[in-house]
Order: structure tokens, then sequence, then C-alpha cells
């Protein structure tokens, strides 16, 4: 939530700081803002709304300065306003500031600031942190940002500039992601990659309590005693071509269209000689695995889905019990876990602050925390005993796609290595790295005929749309599915929801008849995932049964399978087909196309979904 950059260098600072945010516009973006040193005078100019609309007032009242930081806002203490905009400076504009997390201790620090004289001129909980810096200022505003973090509670990632101490920046986070990027006569500070990647792929992570000071042509890493500290720049992979969106009209459009090769290179990085999983960056020892005696998986939202999936199959072919829990429940609810647990949280950013507690919790409970992440270097990556990046190159839409499935790609490859560290290969059927690696192809040739209208899900989701407004906006998602691809009625719900506002829900397709039944009449638009499976002839009696009802069927099918075109199905969407098991990742790319082209439709902002925002890195 929130994002922050900070630039000190010899280019248009502005420019770079809004470009910066552009991309990292993801993480929130109810009010931007930037604030520009020149001289020994700072100019902030922030506004409310979209990023454009400062953009719009910076091209009529343009700032100057090599020296800038900036902020993209998702709202938590005070309304979203230009006033609670960031960046933030106390009474006297000798600090500004920029604030990613939460100061719990904040009324407390503002009384106290106050009382001493401190002017407030937000809501906000972050503008103390302005008051603190300027008030602890004794001429060296590295020392006096140390001072004030001693006196925060809460979560941060601050950049701050003194208006007497030209090009330079200072950094600090504590639980809110901020990295270095190092540039050649120039360096930047940001709560995430993409922001510098067009400048640079040098990048140090920075610790908890670090603090860095970046000027155009120096860059110090300090830890909590203001002690220097050596840290080295780890190159980063990615390109910037990632984290644009290249002709496509969203990035979820374009992130969708990457899941081929994004699995296509998960797979290959790890499948040696077509047949053996090996994970050369994890950090726990084969022993620990043949140790385990259960698994527990956290995750949030779609992460937590692939987590639901993961358990599917690590207890059909690894043969172990696992438990799978959002992170927001296990953290509170004291969950039995021992040192022969392995738990197993699951996060593209590494940064979910619920996620992060949860593995927190695990590692103090004593037992083995493995994290599955997409964002290198990541929190979560660092504290995690081991780590297997999913590399999917930088999400930027909120709506989490390639993610999700290059997480289940991972579960897959997990599952066998699994199995064969824990002398249960035998469990897996002999194809199964001949299967997975099929994946890829065929998620390639379903997108292929999506491409060429050969699939209909966008004229679905227009009549959809038509129904909607004929039916005085009563029309509604049920999506159902059974056994592994349960947590895909779940994530195709929650993909629906959260960019096109629709009201949605995810069921067991074997509960439907103990409560959900109840909603169905004519309309209720029911998502149901009937594709080849143990459970296919349970699920053409759970549509019989909606049909009965007046529910107008939507039908996730298998190529070949004609049973229910032009017969119960309302309309049918048919993909590749493929043993049960490995259907999720091809099942759930027509879900992500129907909660897209449905948004579509009703013209909503479909990368930047209302009240949402792509990393919560607050409880
Ligand atoms: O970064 P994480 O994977 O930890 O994020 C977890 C959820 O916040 C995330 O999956 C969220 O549900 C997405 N917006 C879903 O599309």
């Amino acid at each position: 939530m929130c994002g922050i950059i900070g630039y000190s260098g010899e280019q248009n600072a502005p420019e770079v700081l809004l470009k910066g945010l552009a991309r990292l516009e993801y993480r929130g973006y109810d009010s931007a803002g930037i604030a520009v040193l020149k001289g020994e005078v700072i100019k902030i100019i922030k506004k409310q709304g979209k990023l454009e609309i400062l953009k719009e007032e910076i091209r009529l009242r343009p700032l100057e300065g090599t020296t800038g930081i900036g902020h993209t806002r998702w709202a938590t203490h005070g309304e979203p306003s230009d006033r609670n905009a960031h960046p933030h400076n106390d009474h006297r504009e000798d600090v500004a500031i920029a604030h990613n997390g939460i100061i719990e201790n904040y009324k407390q620090l503002k009384k106290e600031l106050e009382e001493s004289g401190h002017i407030f001129k937000s809501e906000t909980d972050s503008e103390v942190i302005a008051h603190l810096i300027a008030k602890e200022y004794k001429g060296d505003l590295r020392l006096a940002v140390n001072e004030a973090a001693k006196q925060l509670k809460g979560s941060f990632a601050i950049a701050v500039m003194h208006q007497n101490e030209p090009d330079r920046i200072i950094g600090i986070r504590k639980d809110s992601p901020l990295v270095v990027g190092l540039g050649k006569h120039e360096n930047f500070i940001a709560s995430d990659i993409p922001a510098v990647l067009e400048y640079t792929k040098e990048i140090i992570y920075l610790e908890n309590n670090e603090v860095v000071d970046i000027k155009k042509g120096k860059c110090a890493v300090y830890n909590e005693e203001g002690v220097p500290i050596e840290k080295i720049a780890t190159t980063i992979e990615w390109n910037i071509a990632q984290a644009e969106k290249t002709g496509y009209k969203h990035f979820m459009l374009k992130e969708i269209f990457e899941q081929p090769e994004v699995l296509k290179q998960t797979f290959k990085k790890r499948i040696k000689n077509n047949k053996e999983v090996v994970f050369e960056e994890l950090r726990i020892s084969e022993d620990v695995f043949k140790e385990t005696r259960d698994i527990t998986i956290v995750a949030c939202g779609t992460a937590y889905h692939a987590g639901l999936t993961g358990r599917y199959m690590l207890e059909k072919y690894a043969r172990l019990s696992v438990g799978v829990d959002t992170s927001s429940e296990f953290r509170y609810r004291d969950p039995l876990i021992t040192k022969n647990t392995l738990v197993i949280v699951i996060s593209q950013s590494g940064e979910t602050a619920d996620t992060l507690a949860a593995l927190r919790e695990a590692k103090k409970k004593g037992a083995k925390v493995l994290a599955i992440c997409n964002v290198l270097g990541s929190t979560m990556a660092r504290e995690a005993d081991g780590v297997i990046y999913t590399h999917a190159g930088p999400e930027i839409a909120v709506a989490s796609t390639k993610a999700y499935s290059a997480q289940l790609g991972i579960l897959y490859l997990f599952t066998h290595y699994l199995a064969r560290v824990r002398g249960e290969a035998g469990n897996c059927p002999a194809d199964f790295i001949e299967k997975l690696t099929k994946l890829p192809e065929l998620a390639a040739r379903m997108l292929k005929h999506y491409r060429k209208n050969e699939n209909k899900i966008k004229e679905y989701a227009a009549k959809f749309h038509q129904y909607y407004l004929a039916s005085d906006n009563k029309s509604c998602f049920l999506y159902l599915g059974r056994n592994i691809n349960y947590p895909n009625a779940l994530e195709g719900a929650l993909k629906l929801k959260e960019i096109s506002y629709i009201s949605a829900e995810g069921y067991p397709a074997g509960e439907m008849k103990h409560g959900p039944i109840a909603v169905i009449d004519e309309n209720t638009w029911v998502v149901c995932i009937a594709v080849k499976s143990d459970t296919y002839e349970k699920m053409l009696s759970n549509i019989q049964e909606i049909k009965a009802r007046g529910g107008i069927i939507v039908a996730i099918v298998s190529e070949k399978d004609l049973t229910l075109k032009g017969k119960e199905a309302d309309y049918v969407i048919a993909i590749p087909e493929t043993d049960e098991i490995f259907s999720p990742i091809l099942v759930t790319i027509p879900l992500q196309l129907l909660a897209y082209h449905v948004a579509s439709e009703f013209g909503y902002d479909i990368d930047k979904p209302r009240n949402l925002a792509k990393s919560v890195t607050v409880e």
C-alpha cells in the first residue's frame, strides 16, 4: 500500500519521479505527489486522484530540480484529499517526507509535537514523521532520521529530504519494503524495482532498520547503530518491457497472455533431464523434508487459492497431510505447529503484512518456513528458511493472474520434488513431468484460439452486461468447482469481484445444496467447472439442478466434450484436455478472461480497481 520513490542525480527529478510513480501506482492510487529540492527550497505538488491529475498539475506549474521524492497513496489514516496526500512537510517547511506503512503511535507523538509548537496540516499518521525529523535535526539529516525512527512504532518505508542538504535523500525501512537503485551519477530509492528499472538494474535490498544515504554520486548504507555497512548489489534480470503494456490495453490482459511463457520458464529452470525436479536456490536441506511430518500452507487472496490447490497435489502424491490457512487467521489462532511442520508461505509480493506475520509466527514456533515468492529479495524471501522464486516477472495489474499460474506451477514441481526426496516417487504417475511440461503449450494454444476470436468469452461478457442492466443490476455470479478445481471456483469469483465489483461467490459444487442453491434464479449466472474429471458426472447433476431453477450456466468443459453444448449450458468455454490434476492452470485462464471482459464491458479501470492495492503491507 502506497509507493514511494526518491531520486538524486543529474536528470530533471519531476520527470524521473513521475515515471517511477506510474510504475508504483499499482500500490495505491487515491492521490499522488512529489517534492523537489532546488537550491534551499523544497516545493511540493500533490493532488487527490490518479497520477494523471498530478501530471497535469505539474504541466501547468512546472517544478525544477535534480533531487526529489514522490508518493502514490492508498489511504489508511485520513480520507483521500490534496491535504492528506504525500509528501508531507513540517510547519517550517524544512523537511519533506514520503511514507509507506502505518505509524501506530502517531496520536501520542502528534500530541507531544503540538504541545511543543508544531502545527499539523493533515489527518494522516505520516505527517508526524516530518515534524519529528525536523525536531531532531541538528545539521545531519541521517542522524535526525535515525533518532526519529527510534520513536516510531509501526511499519514504515520513508524517503526524506531537508532543505539545508542539497542533493541528499535519506531512506529507512521497517516492515515495509524499500530498495536502492544504483545508477551512474544518480541514485534512487523506491518501494519496488519497476520504479527504477528504466535507469538501473543494480539493486540493493534494505533490511529492517537499515538507513540509506544517497546523493547523485554517493550511496552509503548504515545499520541501526549508525555504523556503515557493506551491501552487495544484485543485478536484476527483469527488463523494462516487462513493466510496460507493450501494446496491450491493460497490464492484466498482457499478464494473462504472458502465462504460457512464464510457465515454460518456471519448468525449464527446475526440470533436469526431463525427469527430475531440482531447486538450486532452495536453502532448506533435503534432510528437513525427510523429517517433515505435515505441511501448513499460509497465504492471502489469490495466493491462498494457489495454496488450496497445492493441498490436493501434495496430499495425493507426496503423501503428507496439508492444512491451508489464510494468513490473517493463522497468525491469531495459535496453530498447532511443531518443528517437523513445514510451513509454506505463498506471496507474489513477498511483502503482504499478514503473511509476513504468519511466517514469523511459524518460525517462532520452531517450524521450517519455505516461501514461494515472485519478488526477488522481498522480505519473505529473505526471512524464510528457504525460498522458491516464481520468476513470473513484474506483475503490475492489481488482479493477480500470471503470479497465480506460476505459483501453481511451482507447487506441481515441489510436489514431485518432495515425493522423490521422501521416497514417495512411486506415487507420482510416471508421466507427471511429461504432462506438466505440456501445459505451457496447451495454454498458448488456448490463448491463440482466443485471440483469433474462436473463443467467445468476450461475447459472453457482453451478454452478461446486457442481462445485468436489464435485471436492474440484480445479476450475480456463482462459481462451482470440485476437487482440485474447487479453489479455481474461489479464484474465478475473486477475480470477477475485484475488477468488476459484481457480487460473486465461489463454492465447492457438492456444497450447493447446503445453501447456495437458495440464491439461484434467472438472474444467477453459474460458472460450472465441468472439465474431464473423476467427479464430472456429479457436476452434470449440479448443472441439471441449477437449470431446473432458472440459473444461467457458463460451463468450462474439455474441448472434445459436446455433452453440454447447445443443451443445458447457455454458454460453453472449451479448454484443451489434460489429466484432472493438471487442469487448474488451464481452467484459470478463461476465468481470468471472463472477469477481464466483464469489467471491460462496464468500462472500469481494470488495472487499478477501486479500494484495492497490489500489496497489502498493512494489517
Ligand atoms: O502479494 P501477495 O501474493 O501476498 O498478495 C496476496 C493478495 O493480496 C492478492 O493475491 C490479492 O488477493 C490479489 N489482488 C488477487 O488478484
